[in-house]
């Protein structure tokens, strides 16, 4: 068994850095775990007390029940992998995997059976004989996967291993430490920046902000139900558009005018903004809940507003839509079949129920 569980955990670095700041966080056995969060917010400093790379400065780390704090980094059952993996340049891939073993002395046979079946697994045992300097950037990542799995840890850590790919090979690479999951059924807890990858591999994240967690749960969830503002525009790409503004009352019905534009609010949210009617807010859409309105027959009219279309991307599958209501721009992300004229009005439906609103002081979703 592999939980791993951090309670109050706290990281100051000399000179009163705060890198991580009262982190509780329980990862259950066999789950894939992915921290997101920008450059900064202690991503590294977490998965590295974990560890056991960096002391910790107050708090506990349990890994499967016992507590680890004083436990040395080698005697935790635990493999990591980074984002420089940092493979030995003078030995072949081979020795490079059954490095860690021979250090430990095990039998000869067994470290031969265990990489074996790494590279098996991985799909390497051609490249064995070759030193790291004759492999491409996927190969060697795959190596010092490798590496990792042939020690058989309990828990896996991840530091961004992908980050030093290209576009495509990240997005293979991506998969292949999926099913390496769903085959080795060990607990991962992996570091990322990118947010497409969090949403795709994780069973849950916990996207990081400050040294803290701001919010922590199933992938979906996090993107529909944002508990701030910063995770509202965190996840997701691109980015959900915010624009500011009032909620307005009129005969009944409440609607959120943004000084150019106004639309009016579903019924269901009427009684979570009734607090707010007379004050300014910070609304939220996502660029695919927002349509040209020539492709949507029947748009409420209320949710009908005009706006500039400044420029258009057509990507392929979709095309971008930049827009300016004159106070804000905002991104449309419709069908690939769209194509407005450019500096010209066109008229765009907002999908309200989609929408988000959040308190503008404390920036936190309005529930
Ligand atoms: N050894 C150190 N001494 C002092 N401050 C440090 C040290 N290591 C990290 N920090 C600081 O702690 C904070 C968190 O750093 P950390 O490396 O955990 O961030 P991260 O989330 O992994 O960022 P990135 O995405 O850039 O890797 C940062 O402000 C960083 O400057
Ligand atoms: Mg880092």
């Amino acid at each position: 068994m592999a939980q791993v569980s951090l309670d109050n955990v706290c990281k100051v670095f000399k000179g009163d850095i705060l890198a991580v700041n009262k982190i509780n966080l329980g990862i259950e056995n066999k789950e894939f775990m992915v921290l997101v969060g920008p450059s900064g917010c202690g991503k590294s400093t977490t998965l590295r007390m974990i560890a056991g790379l960096e002391d910790i400065s107050s708090g506990s780390i349990y890994i499967g029940n016992k507590l680890v704090n004083e436990v040395p980094a080698k005697d935790r059952d635990i493999a990591m992998v980074f984002q420089n993996y940092a493979l030995y340049p003078h030995m072949s891939v081979e020795e490079n995997m059954s490095f860690g073993l021979r250090l430990r002395r095990m039998p000869k046979q067994e470290i031969a059976q265990r990489v074996n079946e790494a590279a098996e697994i991985l799909g390497i045992k051609r490249l064995f004989k070759r030193k790291p300097r004759e492999l491409s950037g996927g190969e060697r990542q795959r190596v010092a996967v490798g590496r990792a799995i042939v020690r058989k840890p309990t828990v896996f850590l991840f530091d961004e291993p992908l980050s030093n790919l290209d576009a495509k090979m990240r997005v293979q690479m991506r998969t292949e430490i999926h099913k390496l999951h769903i085959r080795l059924q060990t607990t991962i807890i992996y570091v990322t920046h990118d947010q497409v990858e969090a949403m795709t591999m994780g069973d849950r994240i916990a996207v990081m902000k400050d040294g803290a967690i701001s919010q922590l749960g199933d992938p979906i969830d996090v993107y529909d139900h944002p508990r701030n503002k910063f995770v509202a525009g965190f996840i997701g790409s691109p980015p959900m558009n915010f624009m500011q503004g009032q909620i307005i009352k009129k005969e009944g019905k409440l609607y959120f005018d943004e000084g150019k534009i106004r639309v009016k609010l579903v019924e269901d949210m009427y009684k979570k903004m009734a607090n707010y009617v007379g004050l300014e807010v910070i609304f939220g859409i996502r660029s695919e809940n927002i349509y040209d309105r020539l492709f949507i027959s029947q748009a409420p009219p209320e949710n009908i507003v005009k706006v500039n279309c400044e420029v258009f991307e057509p990507i392929g599958s979709e095309v971008y839509l930049y827009l300016n209501t004159g106070r804000h721009t905002f991104i449309a992300r419709v069908d690939a079949h769209n194509r407005p004229r450019i500096n010209q009005e066109m008229d765009v439906v907002f999908d309200m129920s989609k929408g988000h609103f959040f308190d503008k002081s404390t920036e936190e979703a309005i529930r």
